[in-house]
């Protein structure tokens, strides 16, 4: 390898190879829409939703305007407010606490596992403990299926059912992955996802959508999208928002839905490349049997101490990296006083300390792969 190719900067997401392989197909499609001018919740939408549904075995798929809205459409169809706690992992994006504290309601914060990254039911346990010691009614649970995999979904509805709350499983990074042979969108009582342009299926701008079997459920979501209409947008019966998806949307998302088994398949190779390329210089991801991820990031933990220095030199050889996340949500300022659970966050403090994002998509290929995974063991290695 030369000088000049082993410093050519790496793009962290390569959205240009993905548009290379589709632009005709999605361009023409924009164009269809651009022609019938129906901008809004037009025919796209539908069957952009039938689509969905059937790709992952829901009954409803409710598009809406990002992945934020899917989960705080679902919280306001079931009423969630002021005295309700919301249990979910510390170690996310803001928007899975986010949406339960613009309701009014508490998030609290369980703690997550050390191998999975996602929410830890020991910790669910005590978090809703915590949440009854503060007098809050723990209404509703939110795990997150983090950079890709499954949370574990059986033992969540297990702690749910006994508890009597409302599993909202937030996918924002994982449609598409599957858990004990069922895909994400039909495990819990609302899925929510996000298309947002990096996510593994992602859009040209915001998108997001819920899944749920639940027909009482899809029809409140349905409403509350488009301002809490009743028989027509005239009749408002309920307080909503503009939360629907456009129908330029739905046409990028449908072309790419089409190809996004192969990407699926592509991801999933490249990520046991680099659990052979990295496991005997640090901790990769795995993932447990019966669950198969969908590796929207590949994260691995590096040895206390040593992450700036492996992200410098990597910069320096033209490689990215991304920290999700250097602090965990009950850390950061608009959610550190919120409750934990008792016993505290340990690994989730650990993990925002300890973990680093290497480049992942479905276009990185092998040679420049394998530039990345050399550098990771030089710089691991000195
Ligand atoms: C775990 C998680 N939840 C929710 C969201 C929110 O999705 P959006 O950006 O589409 O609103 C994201 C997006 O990054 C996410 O990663």
């Amino acid at each position: 390898m030369n000088q000049h190719t082993r410093l050519r900067p790496i793009p962290f997401i390569d959205l240009a190879a993905q548009r290379h392989r589709l632009a005709s197909r999605i361009d023409a499609a924009i164009a269809r829409v651009v022609d019938h001018c129906q901008f809004i919740l037009g025919p796209e939408v539908r069957t952009l939703e039938a689509e969905l549904a059937a790709f992952c075995g829901a009954r409803h798929a409710l598009s809406c305007a990002s992945g934020t809205d899917a989960l705080l459409l679902a919280l306001m169809a079931k009423g969630i407010g002021p005295g309700d706690a919301v249990l979910c992992p510390s170690f996310t994006f803001c928007a899975t606490a986010e949406v339960a504290a613009l309701l009014g309601a508490t998030p609290v914060f369980a703690d997550v596992d050390a191998a999975t990254f996602n929410i830890n039911p020991a910790s669910l346990r005590r978090a809703i403990a915590t949440a009854r010691r503060l007098g809050l009614k723990p209404k509703a649970v939110i795990p997150v299926d983090l950079f890709g995999l499954s949370a574990d979904h059986d033992a969540i509805a297990e702690i749910a059912r006994t508890e009597g709350m409302f599993v909202l499983d937030d996918a924002a990074q994982s449609f598409g992955a599957t858990y004990k042979g069922r895909r994400l969108g039909a495990l819990a009582h609302a899925t929510a996802t996000s298309f947002f342009p990096a996510k593994p299926l992602g859009c040209y701008g915001d998108g997001g959508a819920i899944f749920t079997d639940d027909d009482e459920l899809a029809d409140t979501i349905q409403s509350l999208r488009v301002h809490g209409q009743g028989t027509d947008k005239y009749d408002n019966t309920r307080i909503g928002l503009t939360g629907r998806l456009d129908s330029i949307q739905a046409a990028v998302l449908l072309e790419k839905l089409a190809i996004f088994p192969d990407e699926i398949d592509a991801r999933h190779v490249i990520a046991q490349r680099y659990g052979k390329g990295l496991a005997d210089v640090a901790l990769v991801p795995r993932e447990p049997d019966g669950y198969r991820s969908v590796w929207a990031q590949n994260t691995i933990r590096v040895a206390f101490g040593t992450r700036d220095r492996l992200a410098a030199a990597l910069k320096a050889e033209g490689i990215p990296t991304a920290i999700y996340y250097p602090k965990p949500l009950h850390w950061q300022t608009a959610y550190r006083n919120f409750p934990v659970a008792d016993g505290g966050l340990p690994v989730s403090e650990r993990l925002a300390a300890e973990v680093i994002s290497l480049p992942m998509h479905p276009y990185l290929d092998p040679d420049t792969q394998d530039r990345i995974i050399d550098a990771v063991r030089r710089a691991l290695r000195h």
